[in-house]
Formats: structure tokens, C-alpha cells, sequence
């Protein structure tokens, strides 16, 4: 079987397995750098990290025209329920769930995950997924914290991680965060969407690719990498 991530731009991944499309913090109508509109993306699951609006944007558009399900934390699937979307499921970090299309544990991230509209989004995400044997993880906004060691011990085929700087990690802390890791594929993400963020990805892979025993793959925009 073979899994498919594509780059939608910033924090927005969709990953395709077996035909079922799992959306990641969809942001495209504000999002800058976006070659897609949100009214042309398929989704039978959404995954949001945190509350804030470059990864909640587009999500209850989307979510009321495809019907997907919504797997978030307990306090911003409330807020979707709020919102009157009913098809939601709730879990927490360090709590992992077995999906109809593989297993979503959240993890650790040190940011924040208030909603747009001020409403309290509860503690910020990344999601370790494990789909058809392949273990991904996507890291979402995060500072570096020196328990991804752990996050990595299962063995990681793909890492997702932003090197942005600014509002989560940057290049460096990045480089670290590949070596406590040590995924055998790592994709940058959260980056060169707006000026605070701007990084020479190119840079940063050739320093992945001096310093770890890791494949960093940079990705153009709506770019897909098999696994
Ligand atoms: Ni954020
Ligand atoms: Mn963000």
C-alpha cells in the first residue's frame, strides 16, 4: 500500500491512503502561498493541531461540505460542536485512538491553541500516526523539547516539522530536532508563508543531509512524497 503526504503550503499536509483523504490544518483561502482552493479539497478525516487560525481556517468549510470527521482535542472539538458541526472526534495528548485508516496519537507541542474568535482551544498537538505499519510524525507549532528522543523511539519512517522560526522552531532547532528523532525521511513545513518566517529550505536540507543519518525532502507547493 502506499501513502501519499502532499504540501498544501504553511502547516497544511493532506495524506492519501488507500482512498481515504486525511486533511491536516487546513488553511488555504488566507493562506498566501496556497495553489489550492478549500472548495476543491476531498476530506473523510481533518486533523487540527491547535486552535489558531492558520491551521483552523478552512476547517469547518470543509468539514460541512465533505461530512469528514474532525479528530482534534477534547476543548476544540467542543468548540467545533459549538459551532453546530456534530462529527467530531475527541481525544488528548498522550491518548491514541485506532481509526477506520490508522492510529492518531497526539503528542506533546509547547505553542499555543487559542481559537480565532477568543474561545479557550485547550493545549496544543502533534500527531503521531501509524498508518499501515509507517510511522509519521507530524510535529505541528512546537518549540523543540528534548522528549521527541521518545516521540522517536518507535522508529520514525516520516517527520513533519516546521523550521519556520519566529513562531516555532527554526532551522536549528529543527537540526536538533532531526537528531533526537532520527526519522528516516524528514519534510520541512511552516516556513516562507510570510516574511517572519522566511528560510532557505534548500539550506537547512543540506545541513540535514551533512549532520544526520536522515533524507530531508523539501517539497514545492501541493508537492507529494510517497511512502
Ligand atoms: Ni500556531
Ligand atoms: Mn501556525
Amino acid at each position: 500500500m502506499t501513502i501519499s503526504l502532499t504540501w498544501h503550503g504553511h502547516a497544511t499536509l493532506s495524506i492519501n491512503s488507500s482512498g481515504t483523504k486525511i486533511l491536516v490544518d487546513p488553511f488555504f483561502s488566507d493562506n498566501p502561498v496556497a495553489k489550492t482552493k478549500a472548495s476543491d479539497v476531498g476530506a473523510d478525516y481533518i486533523l487540527i493541531s491547535h486552535g489558531h487560525g492558520d491551521h483552523t481556517a478552512d476547517a469547518l468549510n470543509i468539514a460541512t461540505r465533505t461530512g469528514a470527521m474532525i479528530i482534534s482535542n477534547f476543548e476544540i472539538c467542543n468548540w467545533f460542536n459549538s459551532q453546530g458541526y456534530e462529527n467530531v472526534h475527541a481525544q488528548h495528548i498522550g491518548g491514541g485512538y485506532q481509526h477506520p485508516f490508522g492510529h492518531v496519537k497526539l503528542t506533546v507541542a509547547f505553542h499555543g491553541s487559542g481559537l480565532p474568535d477568543g474561545s479557550y482551544g485547550g493545549m496544543p498537538a502533534g500527531f503521531l500516526l501509524t498508518i499501515d505499519k509507517k510511522k509519521i510524525y507530524i510535529a505541528a507549532d512546537t518549540a523543540l523539547f528534548s522528549d521527541m528522543k521518545l516521540i522517536g523511539q518507535v522508529g520514525l519512517d516520516l517527520a513533519v516539522l516546521p523550521i519556520g522560526d519566529n513562531f516555532t522552531m527554526g532551522p536549528d532547532d529543527a537540526l536538533q530536532a532531526v537528531k533526537f528523532l532520527d526519522p528516516q525521511v524528514v519534510i520541512p513545513y511552516h516556513y516562507n508563508t510570510w516574511e517572519p518566517i522566511t528560510q532557505d529550505q534548500h539550506a537547512w536540507a543540506e545541513r540535514v543531509r551533512v549532520e544526520c543519518a536522515c533524507q530531508a525532502v523539501i517539497l514545492e507547493v501541493d508537492g507529494t512524497y510517497s511512502l
